[in-house]
């Protein structure tokens, strides 16, 4: 059986992601080595639902269709990390759609224990002291963007990092 290892997410429009690029640009200089993120790659994963089946994949996406919600706005806000690898920005706002998407996956999927919205903007093998220094040190410009739509996306491993592909996009229902 096919297995596709899928996520739900919130794409971020071009000038936040530009935002989030100055960022990494600007850690990049002294801290060369880790992996950034490609621009085109930046998201807030909503819920990561590891390897399915393609059944398992259109069941999501039917639940999915089931999430109410209304346009809001996100936030960016401090640089940090999650020892031993991950580089993130924190985002802020998006915790009530994540609650309503665990709701609707509930019968397949174990709600999240503690969320954290975040964009992974980098990849390491080990967080050093200094660069954790250097993070907080960093300043996020204050960043709101409009959040329109969220989406299923699958994730294609490829040695030149992942290639994601939008399986489904969801929109608030016409009121
Ligand atoms: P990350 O970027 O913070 O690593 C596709 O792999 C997306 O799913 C990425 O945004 C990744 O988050 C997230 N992801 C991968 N493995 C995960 C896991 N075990 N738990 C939660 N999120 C995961």
């Amino acid at each position: 059986m096919s297995h596709h290892r899928c996520f739900v997410a919130l794409e971020l429009p071009a000038d936040t992601r530009r935002t989030i690029v100055r960022v990494q640009e600007s850690l990049r200089s002294a801290f060369p080595d880790l992996r950034y993120t490609d621009e085109a790659n930046l998201h807030l994963t909503l819920k990561f639902l590891g390897e399915i089946s393609a059944e398992g994949r259109a069941e999501v996406a039917l639940q999915l269709e089931t999430v109410e919600f209304s346009p809001f706005s996100i936030e960016l806000a401090e640089a940090g990390s999650f020892p031993p690898r991950i580089v993130w920005i924190a985002i802020r706002g998006a915790d009530p759609l994540q609650q309503r998407i665990d709701r609707a996956l509930a019968p397949l999927f174990e709600p999240e224990q503690r969320f954290m919205g975040h964009v992974t903007i980098a990849r390491t093998k080990r967080i050093t002291a200094s660069f954790q220094e250097a993070l907080g040190r960093r300043e996020v410009p204050p960043t709101r963007a409009a959040v329109t739509s969220f989406s299923l996306q699958e994730s294609h491993l490829g040695s030149s990092g992942p290639r994601y592909e939008t399986i489904a996009r969801f929109v608030p229902a016409e009121s």
